[in-house]
């Protein structure tokens, strides 16, 4: 049964008044109250169902009962922090390193996707003993301070690039600088990596690291040109730093094909930091460094220990383990890219009866939809694309938003349950929107 303790009014009086307003909501002129959940299904406080294409964080589905029970279980027996000897923490290690390349072998258990871009920021400039970071431009790896000071997307609306951050083009075929008609894109944007590397050096200075989303999200769900990861791979360990794929939204599974984004890139590839996170407590709050026994020596050398309080504690630990249970015991990959493809078909068979979708791209389920007003100019729709996001919430009861750097790009990143029939509804729903 629902629990709902206020009316919506309240509800929306008291967060204005207690909350930061820079926290901010999903619809915000009307926003949804949300009381309970199942599967990629939201219901509000009158019992209106809402289809969920946004949460990415929800992997096997909201509230699973396999995720409630193994939470409930070890909570009513034990939680301690990971400084006390527990199977928990071990088991899940392992059952995660079965899914990583081999020389990924060494975790480190947090509770957010920052905690863990800020520890791979440490270990990295340990390892290396260099300090600057290369980053894709548009960007996002966390809000802490040190991530914002490595995420385009935020710094430069605050306080500008810091002379240790060097940015390179986004790799993106649709609107980047160079696009599906370029011979060799892969190597073309992998060569800017490159070019950043020598300019960083003609100025005195060291790379540590290459941090990047494996599809960037932020950025509008861009699928990167295949094998523009190894050669940049090799362009900064010859310059003596170290790969970090940001994993956070792509891991688990999302793509189908691959539990990992990176491992689309090639089959050998291998990056020497992976972070994960929001996945993979499916809401509950665990996240994840995993490294190479090399890079871990380096972070244990400087003889300063590392705790977090929560991190790897035994239910975030236990939940993990449930969530690799169940994406395994229901297929969620298998899923992932029957539906995705499904979904993706069916936008795309869109794009020829509506000028307006310039591009449909993405990988099992995770699809971005780019709308333009011009298909040659490639003019931004921000407009369009803020109005279907408002619509099918209105109209449809289908939550949706939009990414990329102009916000024009819709994207769908629903929990990995998501079916034919949800996206056949969506389909349709954008459809009937756009022709009118
Ligand atoms: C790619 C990426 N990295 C890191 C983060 C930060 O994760 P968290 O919000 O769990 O700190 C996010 C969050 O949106 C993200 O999308």
């Amino acid at each position: 049964m629902a629990v709902d303790k206020l009316r919506k009014e309240e509800t929306l009086e008291m967060r204005k008044r207690l909350i930061g307003q820079s926290c901010r909501l999903f619809y915000s002129d009307n926003p949804v109250k949300i009381v309970r959940a199942r599967g990629q299904y939201l219901f509000d406080e009158n019992g209106m169902r809402y289809l969920d294409c946004i949460s990415n964080v929800h992997h096997v589905g909201h509230c699973h009962p396999s995720i409630t029970k193994a939470a409930t279980a070890q909570m009513e027996l034990l939680n301690t922090n990971s400084r006390f000897l527990h199977d928990n923490i071990v088991l899940y290690a392992d059952r995660l390193a079965a899914t990583l390349p081999s020389r990924l072998c060494v975790f480190y258990f947090v509770n957010s996707g920052s905690e863990a871009n800020d520890l791979a920021l440490r270990l990295a400039q340990q390892y290396t003993q260099h300090e600057d970071v290369i980053v894709l431009d548009h960007a996002y790896h966390g809000h802490l301070k040190s991530l914002i000071e490595i995420s385009p997307y935020k710094f430069r609306k605050l306080a500008g690039q810091k002379e240790w951050v060097h940015v390179a083009p986004l790799p993106d075929t649709y609107r980047g600088i160079y696009r599906e008609d370029h011979p060799n894109p892969s190597q073309a944007y992998a060569d800017t990596v490159k070019d950043l590397i020598e300019e960083a050096h003609r100025k005195g200075r060291k790379i540590s690291a290459f941090f990047a989303e494996s599809v960037p999200s932020v950025g509008g769900q861009i699928i990167l040109p295949q094998g523009y990861s190894p050669k940049v791979a090799e362009y900064v360990r010859s310059a003596g730093g170290v790969f970090v794929a940001d994993e956070v939204q792509t891991g688990f599974g999302r793509l189908g094909s691959h539990f990992w984004a990176f491992q689309q890139q090639d089959d050998d590839f291998c990056p020497d930091i992976v972070t994960m996170g929001k996945p993979m407590g499916n809401g509950h709050p665990l996240a994840c460094l995993v490294t190479t026994a090399e890079i871990a020596a380096a972070f244990t050398a400087n003889g300063v220990e590392y705790f977090n309080t929560f991190g790897g504690n035994p239910v975030s630990c236990a939940i993990g383990l449930a969530v690799l249970d169940v994406i395994e015991n229901e297929d969620l990959r298998g899923n992932a890219s029957r539906v995705g493809a499904h979904l993706k078909d069916l936008l795309t068979k869109l794009k020829t009866r509506h000028q307006i979708i310039g591009d449909v791209r993405g990988a099992g389920l995770f699809v971005g939809v780019e709308l333009v007003t011009d298909r040659q100019k490639k003019t931004p729709a921000t407009e369009t694309a803020a109005s279907l996001v408002k619509r099918l919430k209105e109209e449809d009861r289908i939550c949706v938003s939009t990414d990329g750097p102009w916000e024009n790009v819709l994207k769908f990143k629903p929990p990995m349950c998501f079916s034919v029939e949800d996206a056949e509804q969506v389909a349709c729903c954008i459809d009937r929107i756009l022709t009118g």
